[in-house]
């Protein structure tokens, strides 16, 4: 693919005018082994089994949700929801499997009933809601009690490259954070879980490190970010442009890093009613914090 697409655009991506850039972005993303390995441990936290319903909220071009279906084989199901109609689309045109059902929905109104489904993943979509709360309202809605919620969000405020002026830097991870509705998402993750009443919720959390710099540029779309805090006054000009030759003087040098935190948080759906037990000592006894 060429550059990145514009990560604001995630939001309505059949808006864009320009699908194709967001499919091949996330084509992009899927293919770091540290991501592969990322949403393999979401797979396993839904404890998938033979005739398992899972959903996927935000599924995109719906590699996730086929990746899953043989793990609910047979007799299971997959549902895979997203907002875009290109993305579903496009889901559908990269081939049929069975037990994958794909729709068009928004993960802040779920079109299934309470209970509806053993256990739901959404992975890189809160971010893009300006009410991320609300799709987790839903994802709980439909998980029948027991089944498993799985929330992955990157946290872009937590963004970090080298080389660069560590007042630069700031601005590069205030502006990566900014350009989504909800760019700093990844630490309320386990928050969220906990707030809507869930019980053994746990939390981890993973460095991607990338110290390939056109690889970065792609994944964290840097010189994007670098570009919205100058056109926003927060950086001059010459400064974004002697950074650019200091990324690239480094680059030759193989001394570029650049690195971002993404959380992952889960939880499961308790027995009916299910009480609010925010910071109750049973949700933090069941904290599990781990690194990678
Ligand atoms: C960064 S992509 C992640 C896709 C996929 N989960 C993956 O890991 O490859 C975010 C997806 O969320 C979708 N999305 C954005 N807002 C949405 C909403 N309100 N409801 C459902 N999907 C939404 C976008 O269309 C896009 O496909």
């Amino acid at each position: 693919m060429g550059g990145p697409p514009e990560f604001g655009g995630f939001s309505n991506v059949d808006a864009s005018g320009a699908p194709e850039g967001y499919a091949g972005y996330l084509d992009a993303v899927r293919d770091v082994g540290a991501v592969a390995e990322w949403k393999e441990r979401s797979f396993a936290l839904l404890e998938p089994r033979p005739g398992a319903v899972l959903l996927d909220v935000g599924c995109g071009t719906g590699d996730d949700v086929r990746a899953l279906a043989p793990r609910v084989a047979p007799g299971g199901r997959v549902i895979g929801i997203d907002a875009s109609a290109a993305m579903i689309e496009e889901a559908h045109r990269r081939g049929a499997a069975e037990g994958v059902e794909l729709r068009v929905g928004d993960a802040t109104r779920l079109d299934l009933s309470d209970d509806a489904v053993d256990g739901a993943r959404s992975e890189r979509t809160l971010q893009h809601l300006d009410r991320p709360e609300a799709a987790v309202t839903e994802m709980v809605r439909v998980v029948r009690p027991g089944g498993w919620v799985v929330l992955a969000e990157p946290d872009w405020a937590t963004l970090v490259v080298d080389p660069c002026d560590p007042a630069l830097g700031r601005e590069l991870a205030r502006s990566a954070s900014e350009r989504v509705r909800s760019g700093t998402v990844g630490r309320r993750l386990r928050g969220m879980l906990v707030a809507a009443g869930l019980a053994d919720v746990g939390v981890a959390a993973r460095v991607l490190l990338v110290s390939d710099v056109v690889r970065a540029r792609l994944l964290f779309d840097l010189d994007g970010a670098l570009e919205r805090a100058v056109a926003a006054g927060r950086v001059a000009r010459g400064d974004a442009d002697s950074w650019r030759s200091d990324v690239d003087r480094a680059a030759e040098e193989g001394r570029h890093l650049a690195a971002m935190t993404a959380f992952m948080a889960w939880g499961r759906v308790p027995l009916r009613p299910r009480p609010r037990r925010s910071g109750t000592l049973a949700a933090r006894q069941h904290l599990t914090d781990q690194g990678w």
